[in-house]
């Protein structure tokens, strides 16, 4: 079972997730690492606590992306852009961002980026960060998607149910092979997604973010402040 950690106030949400991500990379030792990161509102403060850390050896670390909204390269709702905003763009010193190419069609964008996945060795990831959505998904994984169903392909685009509708996204089995995942949820109005996703008999179908929680190390920050 996931570690759940709850707060209902906002800044203490994330100054425990920022510490907890700061503490499994120095945990880590003097290796390099790899992390993948969600785009969203939730993680934002974070990312831009985390540029402020004095304790993350940047220079050995290669960021990534769990999805992205298939939008044109400068949108200013690319989650690229949010990560760069928030994060990237404060800390030189950083070993790499791999990002998903949106100028690209979006089958290119697609296998491009799941070509870089697969030169990795497994896992994939020391860490992933997800969110979840109001409707239970995670990634750019959406309830009863065909992406769900994907267990050859480790990068697929699907479609949201919510603009914008095109995305591409890391699929379950790149996810899963991560060391640690961490979600970081944040909103008063994902409470009751939040109460089914942690039932144990919950539909996956329904909502996909929980197959994740099959994962042996997952940490969930909640916000429920606002
Ligand atoms: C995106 C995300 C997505 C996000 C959830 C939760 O492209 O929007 O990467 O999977 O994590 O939609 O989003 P919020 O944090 O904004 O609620």
């Amino acid at each position: 079972m996931p570690n759940i950690y709850k707060f209902n106030i906002g800044n203490d949400f994330v100054a425990k997730a920022s510490h907890a991500i700061e503490a499994f990379i120095e945990e880590q030792g003097e290796k390099s690492l790899r992390i993948a990161l969600s785009g969203g509102s939730s993680p934002k403060a974070v990312y831009e606590k985390l540029a402020k850390s004095e304790t993350i050896d940047w220079s050995r670390i290669e960021l990534f992306q769990v999805d992205e909204r298939y939008l044109p390269i400068d949108s200013d709702n690319l989650n690229a852009k949010l990560i760069r905003d928030s994060l990237t763009s404060k800390i030189p010193e950083l070993k790499a961002f791999h990002t998903m190419d949106t100028s690209q069609t979006i089958e290119k964008t697609r296998a491009d980026y799941e070509k870089k996945i697969l030169k990795l060795n497994r896992p994939f990831f020391d860490l992933v960060l997800l969110g979840l959505g109001t409707d239970g998904h995670t990634a750019s994984l959406f309830p009863n998607g065909p992406e769900l169903e994907e267990v050859e392909k480790m990068v697929v685009s699907s479609k949201s149910p919510i603009p914008p509708i095109n995305r591409l996204s890391l699929t379950y089995p790149a996810i899963m092979s991560s060391q640690k995942i961490i979600f970081l949820v944040r909103g008063a109005n994902k409470k009751e997604i939040v109460k089914k996703w942690l039932k144990e008999d919950s539909d996956t179908e329904e909502i996909p973010a929980r197959v994740i929680l099959n994962h042996s190390d997952v940490d969930i920050f909640y916000d429920y402040s606002n």
